[in-house]
């Protein structure tokens, strides 16, 4: 049985001391919290060690991930963070081809590829982000594309711990806006997704990769959205960024 999983991307925001306060404040509302998924807090880097300080101070029932890496080990490439760095501060989880990145940054699918790979070699679990734009949605051919990235994204990757590697859909225009996909739509796309793995994985190893919403998933929606059979739980943006949304949102996950 897949394990469910509620992730926070915190994205830009929060400076070190604010983050702090904000991963102490999500320990406190978990105090004593029957939690029944696995957690992921995934703050801006310089905030990484911060966090991970109030993590382990704490012992918070949750752990730490990153937005980005850089897909070397090290070497001259300014602004950029190697996984060994991530690795050092105690980041467990990187989110990799965000749509942000993605559209801002021109990441592409080949990035996102050599970022896992890296990634995995230093045991940290990627969270593989992939979803449509508005455009794509409208014309109807939104599975197809997500298919695509997929394909893309996993390409000779060997997965020999498939909890180990993690993929959050994430429909652009849904995300930041309030429009959230209905549960039925994000299960149409992440069960498309399921079948992909099964081609590319094989069923046993499709059957136990995590595959999260993103886009307004909020303490509201989020029971709905993890009934579906091929819903394994959340990446979530703006509800992360209050502890007492994200912690209602990770118990309401587990009921
Ligand atoms: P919101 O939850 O703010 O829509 O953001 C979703 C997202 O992009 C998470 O990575």
């Amino acid at each position: 049985m897949r394990k469910l999983m509620i992730a926070g991307n915190w994205k830009m925001n929060k400076t070190y001391t604010e983050g702090v306060v904000l991963a102490q404040d999500l320990a406190d509302e978990l105090k004593g919290a029957d939690v029944k998924v696995d957690v992921v807090v995934c703050p801006p880097t310089v905030d990484l060690k911060g966090v991970s300080e109030v993590i382990e101070q704490s012992e918070a029932p949750f752990e730490l991930g990153a937005q980005n890496v850089y897909y070397a080990e090290s070497g001259a490439y300014t602004g950029e963070t190697a996984p060994n760095m991530l690795e050092a501060v105690g980041a467990k989880y990187c989110i990799i081809g965000h749509s942000e990145r993605r559209g801002y940054f021109g990441e592409t699918d080949e990035d996102i590829n050599k970022k896992a790979k890296i990634l995995m070699e230093h045991d940290i679990v990627p969270i593989s982000c992939c979803g449509e734009p508005l455009e794509i949605r409208e014309a109807g051919t939104h599975v197809q594309f997500v298919v695509d990235q997929i394909k893309a994204d996993t390409e000779g990757l060997e997965i020999s711990d498939p909890s180990k590697y993690v993929i959050a859909y994430e429909p652009i225009w849904a995300i930041g806006t309030g429009k959230t996909a209905t549960a039925d739509d994000a299960q149409e796309v992440c069960g498309a997704i399921r079948q992909t793995l099964v081609e590319v994985f094989g069923a046993e190893t499709a059957d136990q990769i995590r595959v999260l919403y993103g886009g307004s998933a909020k303490p509201e929606n989020i029971a709905e959205l993890v009934a579906k059979p091929d819903v394994d739980g959340a990446l979530v943006g703006g509800a992360s960024l209050k502890a007492a949304d994200f912690a209602s949102m990770v118990v309401k996950a587990g009921e």
